[in-house]
């Protein structure tokens, strides 16, 4: 059974959460326009989520514009739907969010998906060749972590459109409780990425013996104070990173990778290698990550106190598989007002 280290803060975060629920800022129910495709026999169905209209302070779409990036795999594609409906419930100017999906297949069905299950939504797909990455991935500790998707991050800036400057990259399991608008806002004073740091992680552990031990290697990190963080939730500034050319500098170390192992985990390594104690510092609460458990067993975990805008089941457990097994952990039952999966199950019940 998951016990809490903070017994009073999952209460309190579940009333915070339910007032959040079912006072949704700007939730009108609109007159449905457009062709709506059909959803695709091999995705699950999703109820359809209501309209989000911006309020009156929210100026014009184009100049306040948020874009968030996400990949699409049949695989996480309840959690994808998930993260986008909680984004849409805490955001005070919803029409402002842009989505901006990756997924592995040209095929219609991922769109077809979205558009039915958010039918305002403003959305484009993007299809990534994952044959682009797929003879440079390493065998990691997990075998979901090898998937060419989780590599797809690296090549966002390459495959967004040339005008966008700035993206938030999210991970598909994860939940955001607050306005994505402050995270958007983030000063980047000149760096390529912000995020929540962990200084008090054990950096040394990310990487191998034969890393550290090698005496040109080893040098990696001069002159930085090098903390780890995690690359599920990234603002990153796509034109910085084009102009630097960090998509090359992140192949050259998972081609060095292959040829000596540095590190045990899958994409995240390359991105410390290359940034770490360079990145611009985010508040904690912007990733409550490893709700998952670990990479090995998924155990059950609790919140770290402080503030939360942000939840992620980073590790082996996924909340809708945990739910769905009717062995949940507390922690889940938090992930499951944002689910839109209409098993037929779920609708017997109700
Ligand atoms: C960090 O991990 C390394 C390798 O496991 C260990 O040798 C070192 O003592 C640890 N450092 C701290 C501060 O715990």
């Amino acid at each position: 059974m998951a016990l809490l280290s903070t017994p009073t803060s999952l209460p309190i975060l579940l009333g915070l959460l339910s007032i959040l629920l079912f006072h949704p800022i700007t939730t009108t129910s609109g007159i449905r326009l457009g062709f709506v495709p059909r959803p695709s026999p091999d995705l699950p169905v999703f109820r359809e989520a209501p309209a989000f209209r911006n309020g009156e302070q929210c100026g014009s779409e184009n100049a306040d514009g948020i874009h968030v990036a996400m990949t699409l795999d049949a695989n996480y594609i309840r959690g994808t739907m998930a993260a986008v409906f909680s984004l849409l419930q805490h955001s005070a100017c919803p029409a402002n969010l842009y989505f901006h999906f990756l997924s592995a297949h040209t095929t219609p069905k991922f769109f077809s998906s979205i558009k039915s299950t958010f039918p305002y939504l403003n959305f484009k797909t993007y299809a990534f060749d994952s044959d682009r990455v797929r003879g440079k991935i390493s065998k990691s500790i997990r075998q979901a972590l090898d998937r060419p998707m989780n590599y797809a991050r690296i090549y966002l800036a390459d495959i967004l459109p040339n005008e966008m400057r700035r993206v938030i990259y999210l991970d598909s399991d994860l939940v955001v409780v607050d306005d994505i608008a402050k995270l958007w806002s983030v000063d980047m004073e000149d760096m390529v990425v912000a995020a929540p740091e962990y200084c008090r992680a054990n950096f040394t552990e990310y990487f191998t013996n034969a890393f550290w031990c090698d005496q040109d290697l080893s040098k990696t990190f001069q002159g930085r104070n090098p903390c780890y963080f995690n690359t599920g939730v990234m603002v990153v500034d796509v034109d910085k990173w084009r102009k630097g050319g960090y998509t090359q500098k992140v192949e050259e170390w998972m081609a060095l990778q292959k040829r000596k192992r540095l590190y045990h985990l899958g994409s995240l390594p390359p991105f410390l290698l290359l940034l770490a104690g360079n990145i611009k510092a985010v508040d904690h609460r912007w990733n409550q990550h490893g709700l998952g458990g670990d990479n090995f067993e998924g155990r059950c975990r609790s919140l770290h106190p402080g503030p939360i805008s942000l939840l992620h089941w980073s590790g082996k457990g996924k909340p809708w598989l945990r739910l769905d097994s009717r062995k949940p952990c507390t922690v889940d039952h938090l992930w499951a007002p944002y689910d839109l999966y209409h098993s037929s199950r779920h609708f017997l019940e109700e």
